[in-house]
């Protein structure tokens, strides 16, 4: 479902290597959890997936199609939550999620019936028609992350996704990733909340300083030479 090959990005002409010849499959069914300190190069990776920004090096293939020469075919397969809620305030939810569903050819049947069901489940019926400058930082997520699955897209991508979220809807996200690869489908993310990748993740990639420096199912991470949780083997793996 994901195939990054030798993907390489630096900032400031070259100054800051941010991603440094990664290698990564995903498969579909999968729930993969992608982690690394601040600065690792999570968010990097991500907004070249979804075609934010262009790799200096390498290719992503999502659904079989190269998202550098075929971009609007991989970005149909792909549901984005970045790694803030930035949307446009001066929407009401409602206007927002409509706005979203026609980027992506929803049809009007689907979409009524995707936006009530998200909207019922993560309570904000009531304020659907409330301009979305006036929500709080985890309904603006919520609405963002809404958006992001009407068209009900193959792989989600999505970057720290449980921040801002509180323990309901974050637990509702949790099932709704796990339904979704229980489907076939895919789901990356990244986070930093170790106990959420432990539970939650079928592999887990660690990244250091643009580099992958793990891959592998909890039980094989577990079984390589670091031993112990999840927190263990990423401390120890990503020490300065
Ligand atoms: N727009 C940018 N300009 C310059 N450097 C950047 C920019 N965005 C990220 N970086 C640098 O690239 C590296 C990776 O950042 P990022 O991908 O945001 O990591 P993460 O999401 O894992 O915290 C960091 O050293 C960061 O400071
Ligand atoms: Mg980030």
């Amino acid at each position: 479902m994901v195939k990054i090959t030798n993907l390489s990005k630096s900032y400031n002409r070259g100054a800051v290597k941010a991603v440094d010849n990664l290698n990564l499959h995903v498969k579909p069914g999968e729930i993969f959890g992608f982690l690394g300190p601040n600065g690792a190069g999570k968010t990097t990776t991500i907004k070249m997936m979804v075609g934010l920004l262009n790799p200096d090096q390498g290719s992503i293939f999502i659904n079989d199609y190269d998202n550098q020469r075929d971009p609007i075919a991989a970005k149909r397969s792909i549901g984005y939550v970045p790694d803030s809620p930035e949307v446009y305030d001066r929407l009401t939810g409602l206007e927002y999620l409509d706005f979203m569903a026609n980027v992506y050819e929803v049809s009007p049947d689907e979409k009524k019936k995707r936006i009530s069901y998200f909207l019922e489940m993560f309570d904000l019926v009531d304020a659907a028609n409330d301009l979305i400058k006036s929500y709080s930082h985890g309904m603006k997520q919520k609405i963002v992350l809404t958006g992001a699955l009407l068209h009900n897209p193959a792989l989600w991508i999505m970057d720290e996704p449980m921040v801002g979220l509180d323990p309901r809807s974050s637990h509702l996200l949790k099932e709704l990733m796990r339904e979704h690869c229980d489907r076939g489908n895919t789901v990356f993310f990244s986070t930093h909340i170790l106990e959420v990748a432990e539970r939650l993740c079928d592999r887990i990639g660690i990244i250091h300083k643009g580099k992958l420096i793990a891959i592998g199912t909890l039980e094989e991470l577990r079984h390589g030479e670091h031993a112990g949780t999840l927190e263990n083997i990423f401390l120890e793996l990503t020490e300065q």
